[in-house]
């Protein structure tokens, strides 16, 4: 169903959604212009550089961990769950998943819908920085049955992004200032 759902999107959104960040192109663009840097960290030299103030790493193994459960597991490790203020740093993020997993599966990011009254719904990410860019898949968020209030990567494509119920199992990516 997903694979007959992205080739319809591919159709309608060539331009949008599938003309960059092929796999092919990620291995040249991690390779070039977002290789895996060391973080310079203490405690921290398994994590990468992302962007200049933080570094970050990917987790994917079981149990896969729902929304609330892999931001507390980021902040066990001093951190949250990544977020993204532009291009150069959600590519940074796409290379250190697919040094991990280049069949892109999903992972959870630090982005999740605050709920500050019956109807003023606002996207925060969970470190408290400013929403300041954004990268939604096609046709996204879509708050599917009223119950999609946390946010995954990679659907569809590299670092795209898609609202889901935060019970949802998923990988996680979490960040540490340095
Ligand atoms: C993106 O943000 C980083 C900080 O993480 C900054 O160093 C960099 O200059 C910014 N790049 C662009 C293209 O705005
Ligand atoms: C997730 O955590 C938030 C903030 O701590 C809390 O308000 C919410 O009820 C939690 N959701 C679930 C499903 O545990």
């Amino acid at each position: 169903m997903r694979s007959v759902l992205v080739a319809t999107m591919c159709l309608l959104g060539a331009l949008v959604v599938c003309a960059q960040d092929s796999e092919s192109d990620m291995s040249e663009m991690c390779a070039n212009d977002h290789p895996a840097v060391a973080c310079p960290k203490e405690g921290k030299e398994d994590w990468f550089k992302l962007g200049e103030g933080r570094c970050v790493k990917a987790f994917f193994a079981e149990p896969y961990l729902n929304y609330n459960d892999s931001e507390a597991a980021c902040v066990g490790l001093g951190g949250h769950l990544v977020s993204i203020h532009n291009k150069s740093e959600l590519h940074d993020v796409d290379c250190t998943m697919y040094r991990l997993t280049p069949g892109r599966p999903p992972y959870w990011i630090g982005l999740f819908l605050y709920f500050h009254y019956e109807d003023l719904l606002v996207y925060e990410w969970t470190d408290a920085t400013q929403l300041d860019f954004n990268f939604w898949a096609y046709g996204q968020p879509n708050f599917w049955n009223d119950k999609e209030e946390c946010v995954e990567t990679n659907l569809y494509d590299w670092g795209r992004w898609n609202d889901l119920n935060c019970m949802y199992g998923r990988g996680h990516v979490c960040a540490v200032t340095i």
